[in-house]
């Protein structure tokens, strides 16, 4: 019987979040304890949270209620919420007065300091609610504990100064703040020295990147282009508003940047991109791409879609389907507007109703999924480079990784983890290709 303490983590979210997992699980693995994959082995339970959409909280809400019956059987275990949805004052007062298995609830802004608070918790059997509502320095020094042993997310910066009129972001990660150039590439120094080969550079709005410090984010990737070792750089996400000349020549001139750029348009219409405080037009986008397009010519873009905003006509979910007709995105997240307490489009009249927002949502998932594998079938006979991430999840014969620009390729042949592999794609489907080494 080990004698050592479990931890497990269920991450909600996006990358920063899995990031902060990881941050999470390093800082256990300091104090002594390891990782177990399900709350019924472990000692400490934590939930790293996400408010972004009502669907996410859902999901929180579901989980800790399940958990009820086995802190009953298991009293000593030590529960804990943390990310996003304790930022806002209405989840700590539920969490608080329905969910009292619930030990340590903290915040975004004070994760260095959950060591202190777990220890307390250990020795006390007290209860922890410690939200900070202002984020203080960028805290260095956590110990990551990386989930890949090839691919690793980097902060580079936190927080976002946008206030799209839909997103919770801004209130529950505060301004932005970036970290300091030397700490970065340190740390990716570090990684490159461990073998890794790609890294994804994370930020709410990372091209905003260095206003402290006048660097760029352009100087940022420029600087890492020289680490050696590091294959391949991606950076995540750009706002249509911050993607600078210097950052798109600096994406074409450094080998080791990737040319895929996701950067979220959210909707076609003009008049919905002003009421959702986007600050461009879609004009403005589409003509950003065909730019980029041709200072770049083998870009491939991603993006983020909302459909259903407060007030948005056939007329403008038209103008959104037209966008995506124009840019032809590798790859779209599409989400249904949710409203968000506390966020300025929650109080616009005219919510749309479900059934709409769900037949727009459709509509666009075919026309994407169309693109996507016209994108594909047209790729069929080409020599791409392909990091090699493992054996297919379905068939053991069969390699997996992925292009430079994202695309999942399956193939056969002769290599492994980490390798970078010249493959040709032999067939397509809508979400990955088929290929040979050669
Ligand atoms: N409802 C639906 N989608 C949202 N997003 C942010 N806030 C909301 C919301 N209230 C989407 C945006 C953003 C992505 C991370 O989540 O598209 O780019
Ligand atoms: Fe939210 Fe807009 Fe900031 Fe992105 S840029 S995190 S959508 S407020």
């Amino acid at each position: 019987m080990n004698s050592m303490k479990k931890f497990c983590i269920r991450t909600f979210g996006c990358q920063m979040n899995e990031n902060d997992s990881e941050k999470l699980s390093g800082m256990l693995n300091s104090m002594g304890y390891i990782e177990v994959d399900e709350p019924e082995d472990a000692d400490v339970v934590i939930f790293n949270t996400c408010c972004v959409r009502q669907s996410a909280e859902e999901k929180v809400y579901g989980h800790l209620g399940v958990l009820k019956g086995l802190k009953r059987d298991k009293p000593e275990m030590i529960v804990v919420v943390c990310g996003c949805m304790p930022q806002q004052p209405s989840v700590v007062e539920k969490i608080t007065s329905k969910y009292k298995h619930v030990d340590i609830i903290f915040g975004t802004h004070n994760l260095h300091e959950f060591p202190v608070m777990l220890a307390e918790v250990e020795k006390n059997r007290n209860k922890i609610v410690d939200i900070k509502s202002e984020a203080g320095d960028v805290a260095e020094g956590i110990p990551v504990n990386h989930k890949d042993s090839i691919k690793a997310w980097v902060s580079a910066m936190y927080g976002c100064n946008n206030f799209c009129t839909y997103c919770v972001v801004p209130y529950v990660r505060g301004r932005e703040r970036s970290r300091k150039p030397e700490e970065i590439i340190k740390e990716v120094k570090e990684l490159a020295e461990q073998g890794y080969k790609e890294i994804t550079l994370l930020g709410q709005n990372v091209n905003s990147y260095g206003k402290e410090f006048d660097v760029s984010f352009a100087d940022i990737l420029r600087m890492l282009n020289e680490i050696e070792g590091v294959e391949r750089i991606r950076f995540m996400t750009s706002h249509p508003k911050d993607l600078s000349d210097d950052l798109i020549y600096a994406i074409r001139d450094c080998d080791n940047v990737v040319e895929s750029i996701h950067l979220p348009f959210q909707a076609g219409s003009d008049e919905v991109l002003n009421r959702m405080n986007r600050k461009y037009t879609k004009e403005y986008y589409c003509s950003l791409v065909e730019k980029v397009k041709s200072i770049i010519p083998n870009i491939s873009f991603s993006t983020d879609i909302i459909v259903g905003f407060p007030g948005e006509t056939e007329e403008d979910f038209e103008d959104t389907l037209d966008v995506v007709k124009k840019v032809r995105f590798g790859l779209a997240y599409t989400f249904l507007y949710s409203p968000r307490i506390g966020t300025k489009a929650a109080e616009y009249e005219e919510q749309i109703s479900d059934s709409i927002k769900k037949d727009r949502f459709n509509r666009l998932l075919e026309l994407q999924n169309s693109i996507c594998l016209e994108i594909n079938e047209a790729m069929v006979g080409e020599v791409v480079n392909v990091l090699v991430e493992g054996m297919s999840k379905n068939n053991s014969s069969i390699f997996t990784g992925r292009t430079r620009d994202n695309k999942i390729v399956n193939f056969k042949g002769e290599t492994q983890k980490g390798e970078i592999v010249i493959v040709k794609i032999t067939s397509a489907h809508t979400w990955s290709l088929n290929g040979e080494m050669i």
